[in-house]
């Protein structure tokens, strides 16, 4: 992890947190298969840390995701979150969760289509296909089993997450790169 590429925003309930620099499309550590989390370091200083720089930095940005691959740790270990974003104001809310050791099963074969971003391609969305429905299996950040179903945009959130750790990203499931926009031609061509 690049701990000398931080920097420090403003305070946080009289707290600085780190903001991690976030890989772009190109680096390689996007395209490794992150090793799983091996359960009795979940609760050390720096995986805790290390969660939560990755919360910060998904806040920061305005992600509704950010794993640890994107920040340049290849370990199995997701954040994700949604309340009021501004780049996806139209998706549910989603409650913040940490996802270590990450497994997403589909439950039925139906897909759907639907826009999606990322902040390693900060600029572009494209129509990607995921399951509607998925069960998600991991571990807490206290190392606690979590298991639980969840459909639309939340099951979208996860397989995207879930790609990251496998060194995927969404444009690799884009049966065609035909929608693949600019997010100003995405808002002006396709949004609505
Ligand atoms: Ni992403």
């Amino acid at each position: 992890m690049r701990r000398g590429s931080k920097r420090f925003h403003g305070s946080n309930g009289g707290v600085r947190l780190p903001i991690l620099k976030v890989a772009r499309l190109g680096h390689p550590v996007l395209r490794q298969v992150a090793p799983p989390v091996r359960p009795e370091t979940i609760r050390d200083a720096e995986t805790q840390r290390l969660i939560d720089d990755m919360i910060e930095t998904m806040r920061e940005y305005e992600g509704v995701g950010v794993a640890a691959p994107q920040v340049h740790v290849s370990q199995q270990i997701a954040v994700i979150e949604a309340k009021g974003n501004r780049r996806y104001p139209d998706a549910p809310d989603i409650p913040l969760t940490v996802l270590i050791n990450l497994e997403v099963m589909p439950l039925s074969p139906d897909l759907e289509d639907d826009w999606e971003g990322c902040l390693s391609l900060i600029d572009f969305r494209g129509q990607t296909p995921r399951y509607r429905q998925v069960r998600a299996k991991a571990l807490d950040r206290e190392g606690r089993p979590l298991e639980f179903i969840a459909t639309g945009f939340h099951a979208r959130v996860l397989q995207h997450e879930r790609d990251h750790l496998l060194g995927k990203l969404f444009i690799d499931r884009m049966p065609s790169l035909e929608t693949l926009s600019y997010l100003p031609e995405f808002s002006r061509y396709w949004s609505g």
